[in-house]
């Protein structure tokens, strides 16, 4: 079977296709036959070398890949209530970019029958990571406001579309004029188009009294983000792509490196005093809280099932082109999820899961 590995780290050349031994079903574990595969931001940081978690759970070679769409093909011993040939979806903490995964059977859920293979394959890591930043760490009550950086990416879509399902208000803050539709039909309230306006100054004019949330992956406006919090407030970080080149050049890595160096720092009593909280996580450490991610996808399957949550704007692209979405999802111009399909392209977007 075919995957795609990063053998060392670099641009969006460093992708390769390489064959690869199909994975075995040992006990506990499901194999799929992938069709779609998820691409996250993480998986460019993690090309280019500076992504922890790759290096602790992958190392080098590695396979990118969190998340996958297919139909399960083998079952290894103790594994209960799957069929062979029933599609799902799963997480794969790295190596989702393949023909054939295997997968703990706590990861592996059954797809809603409403989406497409793509777009089964571009829910699971944007949505977990929303619905545990909006639901579990920053807890908003229904009413209040909340402020979304990179509102028209992948979580930021499903932080908003999670805000309105719960009575939250939202305000999207977009890098590009062309995402504002997106994010106002994700259920943003308002759109702040940093590209042409104040952003800091247009997200106080919407929330004079500061947000009880803001959540940001950018990194670099993370004092301003701190600033904007009311009282009681709580600063979700989950992402530093601010500091990421937009560009495919190793050399970006460096750059980042050095912009790393400008991330802000935040004193403990300074926040006493302010009482304001900054909160933190990163999903793929996260993978051994089964019962918590359980309870979290379970949720928001059921979601997807009932239509009260749908999938952001799905972009398709070859197996053989993961290059060029890495190149698109890096340049910080995507609306939604970027998904890499396995097989053809139609097929996989005309197939819907019974
Ligand atoms: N902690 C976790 O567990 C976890 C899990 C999933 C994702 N994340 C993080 O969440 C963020 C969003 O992930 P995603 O996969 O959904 O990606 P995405 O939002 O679809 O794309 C990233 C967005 O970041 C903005 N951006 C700002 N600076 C950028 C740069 N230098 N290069 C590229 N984009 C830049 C762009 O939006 P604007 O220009 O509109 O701002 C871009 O659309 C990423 O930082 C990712 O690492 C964290």
């Amino acid at each position: 079977m075919r995957q795609i590995s990063v053998l060392r780290p670099g641009g969006f050349r460093a992708l390769r296709i390489v064959e690869a031994a199909p994975p075995m079903p040992s006990p506990g574990m499901v194999v799929i036959d992938v069709d779609a595969a998820g691409v996250n931001f993480a998986d460019c940081v993690a090309r280019l070398g500076l992504y922890a978690s790759s290096w602790r759970y992958a190392g080098w070679p590695f396979t990118p890949g969190f998340e996958v769409a297919g139909r399960v093909s083998a079952l290894g011993e103790g594994v209960r209530g799957l069929e062979i040939g029933e599609r799902v979806i799963a997480l794969t903490r790295f190596g989702g970019y393949a023909e054939q995964v295997a997968v703990p059977r706590h990861q592996v859920f059954a797809c809603p029958s409403r989406l497409t293979t793509p777009q089964a394959a571009g829910i699971a890591v944007v949505f977990l990571t929303a619905a545990y930043a909006l639901d579990e760490l920053a807890a908003p009550r229904p009413g209040s406001t909340v402020l979304v950086h990179s509102a028209a990416g992948g979580v930021g879509g499903a932080l908003l579309q999670l805000a309105r399902l719960r009575g939250i208000h939202a305000v999207g803050v977009v890098g590009s004029t062309h995402k504002l539709q997106a994010a106002k039909d994700a259920g943003a309230h308002a759109v702040i188009d940093a590209s042409s306006e104040n952003w800091f100054a247009a997200a106080r004019h919407y929330a004079p009294n500061g947000y009880r949330a803001v959540f940001d992956a950018n990194g670099l406006t993370l004092r301003q983000s701190l600033r904007l919090l009311a009282p009681m407030g709580r600063l979700v970080v989950y992402g530093a792509h601010g500091i990421i080149p937009r560009g495919g050049k190793l050399i970006g890595a460096l750059a980042a490196m050095l912009r790393y160096a400008l991330l802000p720092r935040f004193g403990a009593l300074r926040l006493a005093s302010e009482n304001k909280s900054v909160m933190a996580f990163n999903l793929s450490y996260l993978f051994d809280e089964v019962s918590l991610l359980d309870r979290i996808m379970c949720s928001l399957l059921t979601d997807f099932e009932e239509g009260s949550l749908v999938p952001p704007p799905t972009r398709c692209y070859p197996f053989e082109q993961a290059g060029l979405a890495h190149r698109d999802v890096q340049s910080g111009l995507t609306i939604g999820k970027c998904v890499l399909t396995v097989g053809s392209v139609e097929a996989n977007l005309t197939r819907r899961h019974p």
